[in-house]
């Protein structure tokens, strides 16, 4: 694992020249590569024409496949690019067939829009039932292990919490989910392009995560990973058009095989080009190197921020993350993030209605989220909780 060249990748994004940003886990800074793959796609656009651009430039395009695929560790036909994590989501949930008295097992840390599929389906009688957390935080492996009979059809995962960084066992959930009938959903929103995630491994059906996070890849880009062996199984798509199905007799269609079913023709075309240059940038760091520094940097915020007055580190689980999250008894959460961005600091504060479960489980309304990303540098981090300090004290 080589470690990284902290210089030249902040030579490479052109953000870093104007703010500390300290918010990745929410939206993270570009490199100038993947801005320019955009710019270029949407000159060529508009220079040759959109079709036309979408033939001559399908090489650029096809790399987000590959490059999902390496990044993932599955086939590039095993990948869809959709517009984020909750698209990706949506699809998966609505492609398994959940009929009245089916159950469905969630962990707690499920995101707001896992949370409203859930309700949905609840309401037409599914059965959904959350998984018990050992004292750590995490996931109750023993405790899903033993909910595990015939009527669960799905086991659906979040695997690293937005509003604590708590990271569930994904892979050990994944073991005791292959001995099941279950399939198994995984939000990987959260750890995609902050750590190494391979599907092997974990042995998810479906995985979901955003462009725009870790992955320092465009808004409006995310992708889901579709286990090749369950197509059959599944529900066909409920959105279709003519890139998902053919239209083959004049009262039927056919969804296609492979990961163009749960895409639409008409797409963010130069953000696929964008993800698939930020993919490849990541895989050439090396992921494992990009979560050695996350971690290290993200300790290093951890240890100074137990120093500051006023200031509880909320963090939990055996094994931290690059998400550092804390609540001040001087300031509400929003009015500090907003503090530190009149100082060119980003962070952020989700509150309860991002991931209620995991907030009424913390007893708090909203935190601030501070996440450090490889680029970031220590410097920013001592300046960020000098910065902290002050807006504290002058609050106080
Ligand atoms: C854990 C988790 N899952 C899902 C999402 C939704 O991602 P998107 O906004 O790309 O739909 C988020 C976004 O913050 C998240 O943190």
């Amino acid at each position: 694992m080589d470690s990284i060249d902290i210089s030249a990748v902040r030579a490479d994004t052109p953000g870093c020249e104007h703010v500390i940003h300290l918010s990745n886990a929410g939206s993270s800074l570009p490199t100038s590569q993947t801005l320019e793959a955009q710019i270029d796609y949407l000159r060529l656009e508009a220079t040759i024409g959109g079709y036309e651009a979408m033939a001559e430039a399908a090489p650029n395009l096809d790399n987000f496949y590959t490059a999902s695929g390496a990044l993932l560790n599955c086939s590039p036909h095993e990948v869809s690019f959709v517009s984020g994590a909750s698209e990706a989501w949506w699809r998966a949930f609505l492609a398994v067939d959940l009929k009245p008295g089916d159950r469905a097992l969630v962990g707690s840390t499920e995101f707001q829009s896992a949370a409203f599929g859930l309700m949905q389906a609840r309401n037409r009688g599914v059965i959904v039932d959350i998984i018990p957390n050992t004292t750590t935080g995490q996931v109750d492996v023993s405790a899903l292990e033993s909910m595990l009979d015939g009527s669960v059809k799905l086991v659906g995962l979040t695997q690293i919490a937005m509003s604590n960084g708590l990271i569930n066992p994904a892979a050990q959930v994944g073991a005791v989910v292959a001995q099941s009938n279950a399939l198994y959903l995984l939000d990987a929103c959260q750890a995609v392009g902050q750590m190494p995630v391979d599907v092997e491994d974990i042995k998810c059906d479906f995985l979901t995560a955003t462009g725009r996070k870790w992955m320092r890849g465009p808004r409006g880009t995310g992708m889901l990973y579709v286990r090749d062996s369950i197509v059959g199984d599944l529900v066909d798509p409920v959105f279709v058009d003519g890139r998902s199905a053919l239209w083959d007799s004049t009262d039927t269609y056919r969804p296609v095989s492979g990961s163009a079913r749960f895409e639409l023709d008409e797409a963010n075309h130069s953000g696929k080009v964008g993800l698939g240059v930020a993919i490849d940038y990541a895989l050439e760091l090396d992921l494992g190197a990009i979560a050695h520094r996350v971690r290290s940097l993200a300790q290093q915020m951890r240890i100074q921020l137990e120093t500051v007055p006023g200031v509880t580190v909320t963090d939990i689980g055996p094994d931290l993350c690059g998400i550092v999250t804390f609540t001040t008894d001087v300031l509400p959460a929003t009015e500090v993030s907003a503090a530190l961005r009149q100082r060119d600091i980003n962070t952020s504060s989700p509150g309860a209605s991002n991931s209620r479960w995991m907030f009424e489980s913390m007893g708090v309304d909203a935190i601030v989220r501070a996440s450090p990303h490889y680029y970031n540098t220590d410097e920013e981090v001592d300046v960020f909780v000098r910065v902290l300090t002050e807006v504290l004290r002058d609050a106080g």
